[in-house]
């Protein structure tokens, strides 16, 4: 059981829940995530818990997630309040694997950046470059974050309200025009057109690229099988929960999603 020390809206839909679970903290590690209830103590629905990147792990055993409402479950989530105890699966999965002493480009889209923080923190004595979009200024998340660890931020919106007037790719062009350190790896997360796009660029420059993927989730632990995305050697399947969350993009097929 964890208890919750904290539930702040971030921006419209967005919210950070602050977790106290010790274990989970010690164990974790970036691009790891936990299968989180969200129903009320007593209610049976919904059943299934939901799945949520670690976007933090504070000093004295606390754990972050920064997550959008987007239905039932992560509506009763929200209303959650400290005092109040869930049950929380975790740390699960297999997160970013970091190569030390090369450059890191990280390139997050809108929710993406959530799993990109606690890399972001983690990589905090090496070359860093952040790349963060959304369509509105209002909606580009945890730039202060990222900036208080002292890596180079860069910011891009699609109405052009904070940062370049384009789309986090445009930037991370820019970037990869100006001739990258080929040890760079490029960690990324975000919608699945936007992480294809990233990955087309790595490849082309012979870069290595990590991907943060998401399918729907009913057990997080390998049991029911229905986290699958097709592999790029055609041979079948990779299971988001057991063998990803995070991925070499090389190993995913990248057509449109299944
Ligand atoms: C490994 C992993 C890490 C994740 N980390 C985060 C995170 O840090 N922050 C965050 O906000 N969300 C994250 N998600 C997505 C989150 O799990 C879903 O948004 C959540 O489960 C939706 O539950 P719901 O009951 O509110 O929505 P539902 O009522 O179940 O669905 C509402 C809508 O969301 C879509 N949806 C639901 N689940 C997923 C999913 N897993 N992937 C894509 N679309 C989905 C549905 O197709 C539907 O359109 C993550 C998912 C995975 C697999
Ligand atoms: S979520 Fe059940 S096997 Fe992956």
């Amino acid at each position: 059981m964890a208890d919750v020390i904290g539930q702040v809206q971030i921006c419209p839909d967005v919210f950070l829940l602050t977790l106290r679970a010790d274990e989970i903290a010690e164990a974790a590690s970036p691009g790891q995530f936990c299968m989180v209830e969200v129903r009320s103590h007593g209610d049976m629905d919904p059943l299934l818990r939901r799945p949520l990147s670690i976007h933090r792990v504070v000093g004295g055993g606390e754990i972050e997630f920064l997550y959008r409402v987007v239905g039932h479950g992560t509506y009763l989530l929200s209303q959650h309040c400290p005092g109040d105890r869930l049950y929380v699966l975790g740390p699960l999965g297999h997160g970013f694997q970091i190569v030390p002493g090369c450059p890191a480009i990280l390139v997050g889209g809108g929710l993406g950046s959530a799993p990109l923080l606690f890399l972001a923190e983690e990589l905090a004595r090496d070359m860093v470059t952040v790349i963060l979009g959304a369509p509105t200024k209002e909606e580009l998340l945890c730039v202060e974050q990222f900036t208080a660890i002292g890596h180079q931020v860069l910011l891009a919106t699609e109405d052009g309200s904070m940062g370049r007037h384009g789309l986090v790719t445009d930037v991370l062009s820019e970037v990869l025009s100006h001739g990258p350190d080929p040890r760079s790896c490029i960690f990324t997360c975000g919608p699945w057109p936007m992480m294809r796009a990233v990955y087309d660029m790595a490849h082309k420059r012979g870069l290595s690229c990590q991907v943060s993927l998401e399918a729907r989730m009913a057990c997080g632990i390998g049991l029911c099988l229905g986290c699958a995305v097709r592999r790029q050697d055609g041979q079948g399947y990779l299971h988001v929960c057991t063998e990803g969350p995070v991925f070499d993009a090389e190993r995913v097929s990248w057509e449109p999603r299944q």
